[in-house]
């Protein structure tokens, strides 16, 4: 078979493990990332161009042959990464500036959903401040506030009451909070039940879905404290016994949205993520991102066999393989590593010890916010890791992660011991 080289853009545990899968694939020959990490940089060369760069990251796809760019963050695509490496045919698995609308404009979202009767909450959308209140003060006590583009996941208030959502909808459109991001606020109506992520590769037009998976947002056990990039995730979250669940899934979120988007001149290329709640009248989606989940990915791709190269390129070239993965039984579960300070002030230059004693014990460690100083790993981001285990069960899987987290040290380390079962010590 030959060689295919491959670029990732990004620099997260997210884009670690995709490195670590495309190492797998048989079909790989040289792996390139953009920027990178440390932990990357053991399986791939890391050139240190940002994912924001489109015109150097497609002159670097030119120079070193690159058969396949996989796109990591939501900020390469709002750039308009995939368009210029599609302008000079470069295979790219990842969706243009204008199919990933659905993931930087909230608002685009819900009306493409409402247009095509895919459930989910009731909601509105404001760019005047006045609007807005009237439509806070309009709904029951809990409704659920968000400003329109990416914030970095700040950008969602689920308030209890009609004061906090009136304060919440003040700080958007008054303090502006996230500048041009918070244009316009979308206020929707709160939905109640357990959440789960849904990921489909897709081609334009068909999909494979991959298992369902479950984030965990809050900094604390008990799913308590402010709300993270995600402190960990264990998958599937929908066992064997919700088939009929996924396929409503399917049927209900990913069928009709592709659709649209295919008629709409904007067919969607990469990976869609469904965010949704389990409510008791049936799934319902919070939100659509249109890249892989971080942290769902670090435990969902251990979970999948076979060439994941030939599975992105088939889907970038627009005819997705669906026998180039195959499903492995068991389960995984990822525990993240936090920073001294996280969310708020994540604090830099602690040495990490013990990376190498996990890997003995059988977990995968992914780097995210680590760099090297003095030949050394150190803490220098938020999320600094995530630590993965596999097993036939979910139990085995969780005392694998977190023999391996136990493994690992540095100052001020923060982790959630109840991944998988919040509240469940
Ligand atoms: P999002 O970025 O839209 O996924 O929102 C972040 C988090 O806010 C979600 O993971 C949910 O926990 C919560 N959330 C968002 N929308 C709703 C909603 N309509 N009802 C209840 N919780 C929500
Ligand atoms: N885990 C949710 C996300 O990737 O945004």
């Amino acid at each position: 078979m030959p060689q295919l080289n491959c670029l990732v853009i990004g620099s997260g545990a997210r884009e670690h493990a995709l490195c670590w899968a495309l190492r797998r694939s048989r079909s790989v020959g040289a792996i390139i990332a953009a920027p990178g990490n440390p932990g990357m940089a053991e399986i791939a060369e890391c050139v240190p161009i940002p994912g924001t760069d489109p015109e150097a990251l497609a002159q670097l796809a030119v120079d070193r042959a690159i058969g396949l760019v996989v796109v990591g963050p939501e900020a390469a695509l709002e750039a308009g990464v995939v368009d210029r490496l599609r302008e000079r045919d470069i295979p790219v698995f990842g969706p243009t500036r204008a199919a990933a609308e659905l993931e930087w404009s909230k608002a685009f979202a819900k009306h493409l959903m409402a247009d095509n009767a895919v459930p989910t909450a009731a909601f509105s959308v404001h760019d005047s401040l006045d609007g807005a209140l009237a439509a806070v003060r309009a709904m029951d006590t809990s409704v659920v506030v968000k400003a329109d583009g990416l914030a970095a996941g700040k950008g969602v208030f689920v308030c209890r009451s009609r004061a906090d959502a009136e304060a919440a909808v003040r700080r958007i459109l008054a303090d502006d909070l996230f500048g041009d991001a918070g244009a316009r606020v979308v206020i929707e109506e709160c939905l109640v039940g357990p959440e789960v992520s849904v990921i489909a590769l897709c081609d334009g037009e068909r999909f494979v879905r991959l298992p369902s998976a479950r984030d965990h947002k809050r900094l604390l056990d008990g799913d308590r404290g402010p709300n993270t990039g995600g402190m960990g995730a264990f998958a599937p979250a929908i066992d064997a016994d919700g088939t009929a669940l996924l396929e409503e899934i399917d049927d209900r979120v990913f069928r009709p949205v592709l659709a649209a988007m295919a008629r709409m001149g904007r067919p969607f290329v990469g990976a869609l993520f469904a965010g949704l709640i389990l409510t008791r009248s049936g799934p319902q989606v919070l939100e659509f991102n249109c890249r892989f989940g971080d942290p769902e990915t670090q435990v969902l791709l251990p979970l999948l066999e076979g060439d994941l190269a030939q599975a992105l390129l088939s889907a970038a070239n627009g005819k997705i393989d669906p026998e180039a993965l195959r499903r492995i039984p068991g389960a995984a579960a990822g525990v993240v590593l936090a920073a001294e300070g996280y969310p708020d002030h994540p604090r830099g230059g602690d040495r990490i010890f013990g990376i190498e004693a996990a890997r003995d014990r059988g977990a995968l460690v992914f780097h995210a916010g680590t760099r090297m100083h003095d030949g050394h790993p150190v803490t220098g981001g938020g999320r600094v890791l995530t630590v993965v285990g596999q097993g036939q069960t979910l139990d085995a899987a969780l005392a694998v992660a977190y023999a391996g987290a136990d493994a690992i040290t540095f100052p001020g380390m923060q982790y959630r011991r109840d991944i998988a079962h919040p509240g469940r010590l």
